[in-house]
């Protein structure tokens, strides 16, 4: 594979969304960020120099890191925060993902405006899965907020006040014509009638599931989190905050304007969210086209589903196969030796500190197995490689303190107030592992969009209500599940993930909604070494943060 250099300046950039200027974080001054391109078996090469005030660190969301949990980029977890001033140097070896991945920050809520899209093209002399598309177009579903959405973590969201929403959701950075002071620079594609484009998708906000359709346009879902699927030809699709799409656009309408439209699908706080939505304009080229003229109206908006529809949510997810073909084979574990069950929950504290802004004059909490994560003050994985004692314990629960019918309406005092612990699981080398990600009815709540860091897993099973370990196993798709590394897991429903454990390193879990994962919605795998040196964590780098 080629190696491809970046160099990703982090600073604050000013910015002018709806008729409001302020100072942004970014990267290279983009907004969103720049798109990263390379085949499959390339490697990036990324140095980030931080000149912003704020702390840093950059995931690469999707991307494995195959023995080199260095370079994940998670706050606390596998690295120390990059301080103002300095730089780190970050190697992306892309050896399995193919399709779209992203990066983003991760510390605090820096993501809200420091993402940007991976494409990883098949390897060289290989082909899609699918026809050549004439061009291919990123697009980033994302927010703007007129709130510094750096003080957010640690002011409301850290003590589990009130959820904070954005002013807007955004298409490649642009809320849309139905903002104020948006209208000329809405996010347009032009196509060629007759020719197929790839849209390389990535919702990026922060804490909302969104639906995304273009008028009289069908959609084909070739792809997700960086693995192919079986075409899906679908109206609309529904992408989870973390998750990435490929979808293939045929222009096969008439000449004109056409809408395309993203919204979000529901809220914690449904009655009070503003019904807002993003659009973009799909532009046939004709022979007297002139990009800038705004004479025709488009033609056609979108139908998407309305809000609160968990039914449109998953009717869409449940079509999701992998290809299961010679080419791109499905290696889903059929045995299993490791089994887990991790509860996943928002929860509900009495306050000791101010400000206690919550519901019922508490606080909210978020936790895995009743347990809500304490982040260390050294990273996970330098404590772990370095043997520093006292940083965590290895005893994260392999199942909930106890069984009980957590999607029902009368629940245990225990599922209201978390532990707070700095704990890992320890997972041997090659465990087979099938893990059941279980939501709880605790508060009614949202789906979590659960995100494994290090590994993609196959999603055998889901279903609503509680997992009953002697007949939903029965109905597992073993054949061809879809392999992810964001799985929906469905209001008050759960999933079952399988998948090999031969990434050694620290690995974070967490649900992508980024206050449940601010609230502590989040654990850690540890992954032992293997036998041989080719099996085993690879040395740090030289140039490591320090905390
Ligand atoms: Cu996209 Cu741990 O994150
Ligand atoms: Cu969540």
């Amino acid at each position: 594979g080629k190696v491809y250099h970046h160099k990703f300046v982090i600073k604050s950039s000013s910015f002018t969304r709806l008729c409001d200027t302020k100072n942004i974080l970014t990267v290279n001054g983009e907004f969103p960020g720049p798109t990263l391109k390379a085949h499959r078996g390339d490697k990036l090469i990324v140095k980030v120099y931080n000149q912003a005030k704020y702390n840093i660190t950059i995931h690469w969301h999707g991307a494995k890191q195959v023995r080199n949990p260095w370079s994940d980029g998670a706050a606390y977890i596998t690295q120390c925060p990059i301080q103002p001033g300095d730089m780190f140097r970050q190697i992306i070896h892309l050896t399995t993902e193919e399709g779209t991945i992203w990066w983003h920050a991760h510390n605090g809520w820096a993501r809200a405006t420091v993402h940007g899209a991976v494409i990883v093209y098949p390897k060289r002399g290989y082909h899609y899965p699918f026809p050549k598309p004439h061009a291919e177009v990123p697009i980033i579903l994302g927010e703007w907020w007129k709130k510094e959405v750096m003080d957010i973590s640690d002011k409301a969201n850290k003590t589990g006040g009130e959820p904070i929403l954005s002013n807007a959701y955004t298409i490649n950075g642009q809320p849309g014509h139905l903002y104020p002071c948006s209208k000329e620079e809405t996010f347009k594609i032009v196509v060629d009638q007759g020719k197929t484009y790839l849209l390389r998708m990535i919702n990026a906000v922060m804490d909302e599931d969104l639906f995304f359709g273009i008028g009289k346009h069908k959609l084909t879902v070739v792809g997700k989190d960086g693995c192919y699927l079986k075409p899906i030809k679908t109206d609309y699709i529904m992408i989870a905050p973390g998750q990435s799409m490929d979808i293939l656009l045929e222009a096969n309408q008439p000449l004109g304007h056409y809408f395309m439209a993203g919204r979000a699908y529901s809220s914690a706080f449904g009655a009070g969210f503003d019904n807002t939505t993003t659009t973009g304009l799909l532009i046939y080229r004709d022979s007297n086209f002139n990009s800038n003229h705004d004479t025709k109206m488009p033609m056609s908006t979108p139908h998407l589903p309305p809000y609160n529809r968990t039914q449109a949510a998953t009717d869409f997810t449940k079509q999701f196969r992998s290809l299961a073909t010679k080419t791109h084979p499905t290696k889903v574990p059929t045995k299993v030796d490791t089994h887990l069950l991790f509860t996943i929950s928002v929860n509900l504290l009495n306050c000791t500190d101010k400000p206690c802004t919550g519901p019922f004059g508490k606080r909210f909490a978020a936790s895995v197995n009743n347990i809500s994560l304490v982040y260390p003050h050294v990273d996970f994985l330098s404590a772990y490689y370095n043997k520093i004692p006292g940083v965590f314990e290895m005893d994260f629960p392999k199942k909930p303190p106890m069984e009980f019918n957590y999607t029902g309406d009368k629940l245990p005092e225990y599922l209201l107030t978390p532990a707070f612990d700095t704990k890992v699981l320890v997972l041997e080398y090659n465990a087979s592992v099938e893990l059941i990600l279980q939501g709880t009815n605790v508060l009614a709540s949202d789906n979590h969009p659960v995100h494994l860091h290090g590994y993609s897993f196959y999603v055998v099973g889901w279903g609503f209500g509680n997992f009953d370990p002697k007949k939903d196993p029965k109905n597992y798709n073993l054949i061809d599940p879809p392999e992810e590394t964001t799985v929906g897991v469905p209001n008050n429903g759960w999933v079952a993930i399988r998948f090999v454990a031969n990434n050694p390193g620290l690995w974070l879990l967490h649900c992508h909604i980024e206050r449940h994962n601010t609230w502590g919605m989040a654990t850690v795998f540890l992954v032992k070494d293997g036998p041989y040196p080719q099996t085993q964590i690879l040395p740090p780098p030289g140039n490591l943060p320090k905390c």
